[in-house]
Parts: structure tokens; C-alpha cells; sequence
């Protein structure tokens, strides 16, 4: 079995050989997606239920996707349109999932824990799918998955990670995924956004406030939104000194070793930290990011539901 837990709620928990063994999965069902018929019948009659308390396009859409995909039974909800709304706890709303007989939650929430939480409490698989400034551990998966398919193995290849890495859970499930991969990785923003002791995640983790050094040897370089929702527009003086500062333009690009390429988790904040230049230029697999995303959520959703990696051998039948 390549995935012996109940529950996918950080990569800190995975082991290097159960994130690789799911991205040999993801990349099976890569292959379905070139057919003209996208769907295999595999999940037919599990439920599994989406649950976003935060906004999200990309997560939300590709989890949904990757279900139908597996032909399970969905059911998305948020907290519009939840009785969230009328105070009801996440106990409360979980124990009432449970009692309907669910196989899977994947859940989004603003608070980190949240998804470990439901885990606790829910009999029935739980997969984490961002929650707050945690962990976003199918994000790592699928970054990693397009760098391997660049790169191959990533032992010793340098990814550098800029932005606002404190409040980030993509930065932490990258950093937790790559370096039990054996890649070196690099944090690079302001001290406010990338304090020092961020270096302490790993003997393999350093923090370079310099954007011309961090990126200098970079083999991928992973630009991260600022999240001007979560306060991050107080740790700089404005979007303009930032982009100045950090912002990836098209010089920065043309300073990199002629194979790097450019990666953004989405959504954007174009010309702040990544230039519309560098954004739809040659360098960037940010729509492949997206694509493998919903790759590597069929996967997770097919392993933890007990799926037999042996059964699709030669592709996802
Ligand atoms: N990358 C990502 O999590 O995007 P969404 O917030 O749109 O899901």
C-alpha cells in the first residue's frame, strides 16, 4: 500500500516514499486526461464532500473535477450557504456529516488545525485543502510534480521560494515536501515576511533577503502570492516598493540559468509579485501546476479510499 492512513493533512506527515509513490499515481491519471473520455468508474458509489470555508477557485474546482473524474458522488458546500451561517460549530457540523454516511471530507478552512480537527472527530477520510497559514499539502504535491517532470529526480536541485513565506501554507508544504525529496531550497522576501528562524525547518532550508542572490542558482523559482488578506500589505510600505524589491520581472528572469523556470501557486496579483511579462512569458508552468493539481487530488482521493496501485497498471483503466 502506498498510502496506509485515514487521512491527508500535511506533508509533513508524508513520507519521501508515500509522496512519490502518490505523484507515480497522479502521473497515471496525467495520462487519462488526453483521452476523449476523461472519467473512470473507479470511485462509483463513494461520497465524498467538499468543504470550503474560505474562497478558492483552483482547489475547489480541481478537487471537484478529480471527484467527478473517479465518478464518485459529490457534494460541495461553503459557508454561504451552510447553517455556518446560523452559528452552528465545525463539531456540529461534522457529527452531522458523519451520521449521512460520508466517505471523504476535504475541507478548506481559515484557521490552521482545522482540517486535523475534523480528522479527530470524523470516522471517514479527511483532506486537508489549505487551512490557514498551516499547510496546503495537495499544492506541494502538485508544485513538486511539475518540478520533478522538468527536472527529474531533485536531489540537490535548488528551488527558491519568494514571498510572503510566515504566512504561507504552500511555502511549508513545499519546504516539507522538496526537502524530504533532497532539494535545496532557499526563502527570499523582506525580513518581515521571511524571518531567520524560518531556517531552522531543515538543514536544507536557508533565508536570502537578497533577490539576486537567492535566485542566482535557482533550478525553479516559486513566486508566492502576498496575501493582502491576511495583513501581509503591513510587512511592506506598498506594492510598488515590494515589486521593486521582489517583485520577478523580466530582468530577473533573464539573470537566471538559461533552464529555470518560473512556478506561481495562483491566484496572482500581476505586477506586484511577478511582472505580467514573466506571467504569460516562455519560462512560466503555472497552467501546468494547475493541470497536474487535478492529477495528483485523484490520486490522494483513490489511495486513501483503498484504491489498488497494481489495478491500474498500464494507466487508470
Ligand atoms: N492555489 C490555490 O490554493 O488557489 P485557490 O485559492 O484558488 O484554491
Amino acid at each position: 500500500m502506498i498510502l496506509q492512513r485515514k487521512d491527508v493533512l500535511g506533508l509533513e506527515d508524508l513520507s519521501a516514499e508515500e509522496i512519490l509513490g502518490t505523484l507515480d499515481i497522479a502521473g497515471r491519471f496525467r495520462a487519462v486526461f488526453d483521452r476523449p473520455v476523461r472519467s473512470v468508474p473507479i470511485m462509483r458509489g463513494r461520497t465524498v464532500v467538499n468543504f470550503f470555508h474560505e474562497p478558492s477557485t483552483r482547489t475547489r474546482i480541481s478537487f471537484e473535477l478529480a471527484e467527478k473524474r473517479l465518478s464518485a458522488d459529490i457534494v460541495n458546500f461553503s459557508t454561504v450557504d451552510s447553517s455556518f451561517k446560523k452559528g452552528e460549530t465545525l463539531r456540529d457540523t461534522a457529527e452531522n456529516l458523519a451520521a449521512m454516511k460520508i466517505d471523504m471530507l476535504v475541507i478548506r478552512h481559515s484557521s490552521s488545525g482545522a482540517a486535523r480537527y475534523l480528522a479527530e472527530v470524523l470516522k471517514c477520510s479527511v483532506i486537508n485543502a489549505g487551512d490557514g497559514a498551516h499547510e496546503h499539502p495537495t499544492q506541494g504535491l502538485l508544485d513538486i510534480m511539475t518540478m520533478r517532470q522538468r527536472l527529474g529526480d531533485l536531489r540537490g536541485r535548488k528551488v527558491t521560494i519568494i514571498g510572503d513565506i510566515a504566512h504561507s501554507r504552500v511555502a511549508r508544504s513545499n519546504i516539507w515536501g522538496l526537502t524530504k525529496l533532497g532539494a535545496e531550497v532557499t526563502l527570499c522576501g523582506p525580513p518581515t515576511m521571511v524571518p531567520g528562524a524560518l531556517a531552522k525547518l531543515g538543514e536544507h532550508v536557508k533565508v536570502e533577503h537578497d533577490l539576486k542572490r537567492a535566485v542566482a542558482d535557482a533550478d525553479v523559482l516559486n513566486v508566492l502570492r502576498i496575501q493582502l488578506e491576511r495583513g501581509a500589505g503591513k510587512a511592506f510600505p506598498g506594492n510598488r516598493e515590494y515589486h521593486r524589491m521582489y517583485g520577478i520581472t523580466g530582468d530577473v528572469v533573464r539573470g537566471l540559468k538559461p533552464e529555470a523556470f518560473i512556478m506561481h501557486p495562483g491566484p496572482m496579483n500581476r505586477d506586484v509579485e511577478i511582472a505580467s511579462e514573466v506571467a504569460d512569458g516562455p519560462r512560466q508552468v503555472i497552467l501546468d501546476q494547475v493541470a497536474n493539481g487535478v492529477a495528483v487530488r485523484m490520486a490522494l482521493i483513490y489511495l486513501l479510499s483503498g484504491g489498488d496501485p497494481g489495478a491500474l497498471a498500464g494507466g487508470a483503466q
